[in-house]
């Protein structure tokens, strides 16, 4: 901590006492046993194995064993105070070919998960989609192919009746944004796909699927409420020029509003049809207006700021870009708290959400265990607390914010990064699965405590 960031207690007061305090995680990320239970192959299995697609080689085999530890993961977070625990579920442990007979045994595990959590009063927020899409259904099209509007309600319509009883909190889709451009546009993720074309297609029927599955969760669960997260962080033109403004609306336009103005009813934003039609991002796409998504809620991951500087005025012709004096997190991501506040209010004003909960929001550093084994991370708990007072000062200027979970409980497997990044409120040594709470973990127990 540096002597300008509030103290724990300072911060916690800030917030009203039945505001949701939780962790986020995703189940390739953590969950390993990927072989086990039936649990079907997914894409990211797939991609994982691929020559050069995630650093070092690794992969989710293995990853933080929570599906046998999560009975220890479930008492750390218990341990640190939060209210709230959101995961995914893995498509293909639930349908191992992604349509058809349900494996029971995949299933159970997110019923003992839920139980768990409920017995040491942690209420779970189930997110259907982090990304795993059973590779049969890639071998289909995946999220390409229409179809998938009905795989996906199916899907949805079986965890929903499973945990009806004991799951109010749903979302259908973390970051649409990332999952149609990062994995099907610039091939970064898995299928590993670079094809524009395909990533708007993408993008469109998850927005249909959305909708359906929302449809299916509320006819399953009564008293549901569904939400979506959506990845927005804070663009701004690296330099004060026009062309780089331009440029990060551009952006804007393409991304964050092509998902969000469809999900608020207004269908397709038009700077966002223009830009994507002039890069030839259209080309054989017929689209036509997607359905309203009916959110119960918003949720918000937000993590840095975007500096956009363009490289000429031709569509899509720039590039992200970090001042050499920004502070950066060992993911070189842009740390910008005032940008949390700043989309928190644009959401509230421009969209007019019921609530708002930051689904996701943490930091990735370079992490040193002391002889003691001890992890000091002040940069991580540094960056919590800016981003705490970002988020109480837009909650104090009206944004209905009403919970902040934070990423993650565990370090885990950070996609096409692999192990090295820690986004963890607990250390994990991957040798031999052994969990320590770092200190930002124990801060953010004290931010927690004093908001009651
Ligand atoms: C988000 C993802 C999450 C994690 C964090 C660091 O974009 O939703 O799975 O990788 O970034």
């Amino acid at each position: 901590m540096t002597n300008d960031d509030p103290t724990a207690a300072e911060l916690g007061r800030r917030f009203p006492p039945d505001f949701t305090w939780g962790f986020a995680s995703s189940a390739y990320q953590i969950e390993g046993a990927a072989k086990e239970d039936g649990r079907g192959p997914s894409i990211w299995d797939t991609f994982s194995r691929a020559p050069g697609a995630v650093a070092n080689g690794d992969n989710g085999d293995v990853a933080c064993d929570h599906y046998h530890r999560y009975p220890e993961d479930v008492r750390l977070m218990g341990e640190i105070g939060v209210d709230a625990y959101r995961f995914s579920v893995a498509w293909p442990r639930v349908l191992p070919r992604g349509t058809g007979t349900v494996n029971r045994r995949g299933l159970d595990f997110y019923r003992r998960l839920v139980d768990e959590l409920r017995g040491a009063g942690i209420e779970p927020m189930v997110n259907l989609f982090h990304w795993d899409l059973p590779q049969a259904l890639q071998d289909r099209g995946g999220f390409a192919n229409r179809d998938s509007v009905g795989w996906f309600a199916d899907y949805a319509h079986v965890v929903a009746s499973a945990l009806a009883d004991s799951v109010k909190d749903w979302m259908t889709f973390n970051e649409p944004a990332v999952y149609a451009f990062l994995a099907h546009a610039d091939g970064i993720h898995a299928p590993g796909l670079r094809d524009w074309p395909t990533a708007i297609r993408v993008a469109d029927t998850q927005l249909r699927a959305h909708a359906v599955a929302s449809e299916a969760v509320r006819a399953a669960v009564s008293g549901a409420r569904i939400g979506v997260a959506v990845d927005v962080n804070h663009f701004v033109g690296a330099s004060g020029s026009e062309r780089d403004a331009r440029a990060a609306a551009e952006y804007k336009a393409t991304r964050d509003i092509w998902f969000l103005d469809p999900l608020f009813g207004r269908g397709y934003p038009a700077a966002g049809l223009e830009a994507h039609r002039a890069a030839g991002h259209l080309e054989g796409v017929d689209l036509e207006r997607p359905p309203d998504g009916k959110l119960d809620y918003l949720g918000l991951n937000y993590y840095r700021q975007e500096s956009v500087r363009a490289n000429s005025d031709a569509a899509f012709d720039w590039q992200v870009v970090a001042p050499v004096e920004a502070e950066l997190t060992e993911m070189r991501w842009e740390v910008v708290p005032d940008g949390l506040r700043h989309e928190l209010l644009w959401l509230h004003r421009e969209y007019a959400p019921k609530e708002i909960v930051v689904s996701e929001n943490g930091a990735a550093y370079d992490d040193r265990v002391d002889g003691a084994g001890a992890v000091r991370d002040a940069d991580r708990q540094h960056y919590l607390a800016r981003h705490l007072a970002a988020a109480a000062d837009a909650l104090e200027a009206g944004a209905p914010l009403r919970g902040y979970y934070v990423w993650s409980l565990l370090d885990n497997f950070e996609w096409s990064l692999g192990y090295g990044k820690r986004f963890g409120l607990v250390r994990v040594d991957f040798a031999t699965q052994q969990r320590t709470i770092k200190q930002s973990g124990r801060w953010y127990g004290e931010v927690i405590a004093a908001s009651r």
